[in-house]
């Protein structure tokens, strides 16, 4: 059977991209193998550096994670950092990862051209992913298209330790990335990103996601005249949460006009609302037992941490920790 395993940072509240790029797919695959996810609070600290909120967000993925279908019955659930045996492996890894394949991550050009102070911990930051990927032994990591070179640094840092210490010592994993929501894009059109400030959250309020949908950026094409269809943001989300019948709808307006963006938006505002009822009932009765995401959590670490003992003491024989 496939193991399957995949994380989310507790970096803030989980978005549209969050949800089609990994979630949704990760909820689909539970059914399918022995799956891992879990909440990367160690790689969250990269960049949330207060304790409060850091808890909060923890707290507050756990639940929305659950709410969105996540079943604890089929998938074990848990907190990165109740199994710190992950940073052992990730120290181990480290020795053999080269500094310029670190240097070249896109994740990390890419924050510290945005004037994000380099730290050690964000330089590192796929070093200790590639242990959680690794030291679960898992074939399968469903991801968006951004966590792609991550991925394939996994690979290349399991490839090194294997030439070193024995062929089958650590499993090379794949992605899994769907081509239709590997980039989900957010208000303005660029990817969504909690960083770009461009996204949606699964969960605001009725009136703050209606906010939110309404200020998504468009060209100024006039309501009479017809708009392009592709690269349209509202379609493309359109698509993620509408019927197909709806979606067809929608394309033909666009294409012989007389229908504005205004409308369209109100249109994906509705969708958006409808698409997630399910989850806001589901989230509504978790909350109710004040209890219950921590239990899961704690269940989950349990069992997380039995695998990563065994894998850990297989590794740290083969590199002659002892
Ligand atoms: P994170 O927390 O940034 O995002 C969680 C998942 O959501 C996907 N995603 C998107 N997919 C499509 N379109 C978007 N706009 C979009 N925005 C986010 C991400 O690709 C990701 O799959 N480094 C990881 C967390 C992590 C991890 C791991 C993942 C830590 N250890 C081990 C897999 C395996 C991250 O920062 O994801």
């Amino acid at each position: 059977m496939s193991r399957i395993l995949s994380g989310i940072q507790p970096s803030g509240a989980l978005h549209l991209g969050n949800y089609f790029g990994m979630m949704q797919p990760a909820i689909a695959l539970q059914e399918r193998g022995e799956a891992f996810y879990f909440i990367a609070d160690y790689h969250a600290l990269t960049s949330v550096q207060n304790a409060a909120r850091l808890r909060e967000f923890t707290h507050g993925v756990a639940l929305d994670f659950l709410a969105c279908g996540l079943n604890p019955a089929r998938a074990c659930f848990f907190r990165q950092s109740d199994v710190p045996q992950v940073t052992e492996l990730a120290w181990i890894l480290s020795n053999v990862t080269p500094v310029p394949m670190l240097q070249n991550a896109h994740s990390y050009k890419d924050k510290t051209a945005r004037g994000l102070p380099a730290s050690a911990g964000l330089f590192t930051y796929p070093v200790l992913m590639a242990a959680d990927i690794l030291l679960y032994d898992s074939d399968l990591v469903p991801v968006g298209r951004d966590q792609k070179q991550h991925l394939e640094m996994t690979r290349d840092i399991a490839g090194k330790i294997n030439e070193l210490y024995g062929a089958d010592l650590l499993k090379l994993p794949a992605p899994v990335i769907q081509e239709t929501t590997a980039v989900v894009p957010g208000l303005d059109g660029q990817k969504m990103s909690k960083s770009y400030g461009n996204t949606i959250e699964i969960f605001l309020e009725e009136k703050a996601l209606r906010k939110k949908v309404l200020g998504l950026k468009t060209d100024s094409t006039p309501l009479e005249a017809p708009k392009l269809t592709e690269d349209s943001t509202i379609l493309a989300l359109y698509r993620l949460v509408a019927s197909p019948a709806e979606v067809e709808k929608m394309e033909n307006e666009f294409r012989t006009g007389g229908v504005g963006y205004g409308e369209f938006k109100h249109r994906l505002f509705a969708a958006i609302w409808e698409y997630f009822a399910p989850m806001r009932a589901r989230r509504a009765e978790l909350l109710a037992d004040a209890g219950a995401v921590e239990r899961v959590l704690r269940a989950g670490a349990e069992r997380a941490r039995t695998v990563a003992d065994s894998t850990l003491a297989r590794v740290r024989k083969a590199v002659g920790l002892r």
